[in-house]
């Protein structure tokens, strides 16, 4: 019997209503924290899954934003239990935060799974961290409800907007250039970061935080708040409150995280020029629920839908702009309205996509714009290419890169990794002009490993000096989501794994045709063979530890680089006591 009455006893009181010695070891040293005996009634038992860490700036302060949401959970009944998990910082981590984010997930949903809760609230920030949570909680499929933690307030300097990642971009170039000195590039880090919160630009954080709320996995208008608004604290509690209802409910990611819902996601990805990592994330997510997705449903599901939002990096607005202007709900509404989104589907309020956004008003029309007045037209989204260079597929972000380079054929200029690129391309001697490609391979999953964000290499010196401001790359690794350019990404399968993009060399001719969605090598096949069978792998970069087992389970970009033996859900089912 649960405090309530309900026949059925809650998940939590497998431990927390146990007799004898078994439930007088699990109530008793809980109650070293204070709690008196009441709490163990048989009330909801909330964990509140906080990636909160001084290493992982972007989520510092979500230590705060948990104390909210244990004020929602108190107010609903609930009992509040937080924890600690992982935290993948983007900035700090080496070799990059994508090699720990399967680590984190595996995490989260080990923690999950062996405490005794029955709904949990995930609290993420930065890129990794949210895309880590979701995986994690679908493959226990507990209830469950995300809590991003907000953007940065819109950096500013020398009186204009600057955007956490892509200034850094721009202010390397002009530093390059000599249109800024050192001295100056020192003071604009400290005017790009003023305050709490993960990147305020549409970069990854931002984007996976719009995709938890278009899945339905966090309340409507979450993702926008800035971190340090008020609001972002009242939603947190909300969420609190709401997580309670959810698990009477039994409103499960399972229920929440259909195909219809990651079709939903997919097109508000392309309406808010997001990330091209949202094409790894949301294929690895449905990896854990069995919902099957590929690289082509990205490519059909996104032409039909233009770009609604005017942020950077394809646009001029940040974050605080895009919450003003009435945040994601009022996108949604848009979408809604054009038939573009399955309006029924159910999201963590119980009620459904439509009637979340039923409402939602857009202020003004510069930073959300219209489906009638679009910023950018249908089509231009993230495009799939296939071909010979990529048999399973790359990507490349339209809306980011130059319309000139959309279909361009020029002689390959090859890097057999980013460091052996960077080395050179100072040099005023590089045999490289504005129509040469520059291939960067032996970054993907295996190769890196990690698959990095380093695909979008600085353009040589040289070209900059000259007044070019974009070339064609390609890369199997992947691009920062406040990065820009014309790159294609995510070339799969990657050089580490004998992949075409192995086999090419220097002067080789490369078409890329975005209309016809095809990236190739004009080298014949005979050619080609030949030197496959002159390959030979990269010698393993690591033959222990976590890298090792990366490496040994990481599949391809296409597959969401996901480990093959997280696929799935698993339950919340623990059969076995512990003492
Ligand atoms: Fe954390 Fe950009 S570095 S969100
Ligand atoms: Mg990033």
């Amino acid at each position: 019997m649960t405090n309530d009455g309900n026949e059925t006893a809650r998940r939590s009181q497998a431990w927390f209503g146990a007799s004898g010695r078994g439930g007088m070891v699990y109530r008793s040293w809980m109650r070293n924290q204070g709690f008196g005996p009441e709490v163990f009634d048989g009330r909801p038992v909330i964990g509140i899954a906080t990636s909160a860490s001084e290493l992982a700036p972007c989520n510092a302060h979500l230590t705060r934003v948990a104390e909210s949401v244990k004020r929602g959970v108190w107010q609903a009944g609930g009992l509040p239990l937080e924890f600690p998990t992982m935290a993948t910082g983007e900035t700090l981590m080496r070799p990059t935060a994508m090699l720990f984010r399967n680590l984190m997930a595996m995490e989260v949903e080990e923690l999950i799974r062996a405490n005794p809760l029955d709904g949990v609230v995930l609290l993420s920030g930065c890129d990794k961290t949210t895309p880590a949570m979701l995986m994690g909680a679908a493959s226990v499929d507990l209830p469950a409800l995300m809590v991003t933690g907000g953007p940065m307030l819109n950096g500013k300097f020398r009186g204009e907007d600057v955007g956490s990642g892509t200034h850094v971009w721009k202010f390397e170039e002009e530093l390059k250039t000599g249109r800024m000195t050192q001295e100056e590039c020192f003071f604009a880090e400290g005017c790009m970061a003023r305050s709490n919160g993960h990147c305020m630009t549409m970069g990854t954080a931002s984007t996976m935080a719009c995709m938890a709320e278009a899945l339905g996995m966090q309340l409507p208008g979450s993702a926008t708040w800035p971190a340090v608004d008020a609001r972002r604290f009242e939603i947190a509690q909300a969420a609190g409150r709401r997580i309670v209802e959810m698990v009477d409910e039994e409103l499960r990611p399972s229920r929440i995280l259909t195909r219809e819902a990651f079709e939903n996601a997919i097109r508000a990805n392309a309406a808010i020029g997001g990330s091209t990592n949202a094409v790894i994330h949301l294929t690895a997510l449905a990896g854990r629920l069995g919902v099957d997705l590929g690289l082509d449903d990205f490519d059909a599901l996104v032409r039909e839908v233009p770009t609604l939002l005017n942020l950077m990096p394809s646009g001029t607005y940040l974050m605080e702009d895009f919450c003003y202007a009435g945040g994601l709900p009022a996108v949604l509404a848009e979408l809604v309205a054009g038939g573009l989104l399955h309006g029924g589907q159910i999201t963590v309020t119980g009620r459904s996509v439509a009637e979340n956004v039923a409402g939602a008003e857009r202020i003004g029309t510069d930073v959300i714009t219209g489906l009638d007045a679009p910023f950018q037209p249908a089509g231009s989204g993230t495009a799939v290419l296939r071909g010979n260079l990529c048999p399973d597929g790359a990507v490349l972000k339209q809306s980011a890169a130059s319309p000139r380079l959309l279909t361009h054929r020029g002689p390959a200029l090859v890097f057999d990794s980013p460091e052996a690129y960077h080395e050179v391309c100072d040099d005023p001697e590089l045999d490289v002009d504005e129509n040469t490609v520059l291939v960067i391979r032996n970054a993907g999953p295996k190769g890196y490993p990690g698959m990095p964000e380093v695909s979008n290499v600085p353009l040589p010196t040289k070209l900059l000096k000259a007044g070019v401001t974009d070339m064609l790359r390609i890369c199997d690794g992947r691009m920062s989501g406040t990065g820009y350019g014309t790159v294609v990404l995510h070339v799969a399968p990657e050089a580490a794994v004998g992949g075409p993009l192995a086999l090419v060399r220097d002067g080789d001719p490369i078409v890329l045709d975005v209309p016809g969605r095809s990236l190739r090598l004009d080298v014949d096949n005979a050619e080609l063979e030949r030197r496959r069978a002159e390959w030979a792998p990269p010698a393993p970069a690591h033959t222990s530890g976590y890298a090792w087992l990366y490496t040994q389970h990481v599949e391809q970009a296409d597959r969401g680089a996901d480990f093959g033996f997280l696929r799935g859900c698993r339950g919340h089912e623990v059969p076995r006591d512990s003492h």
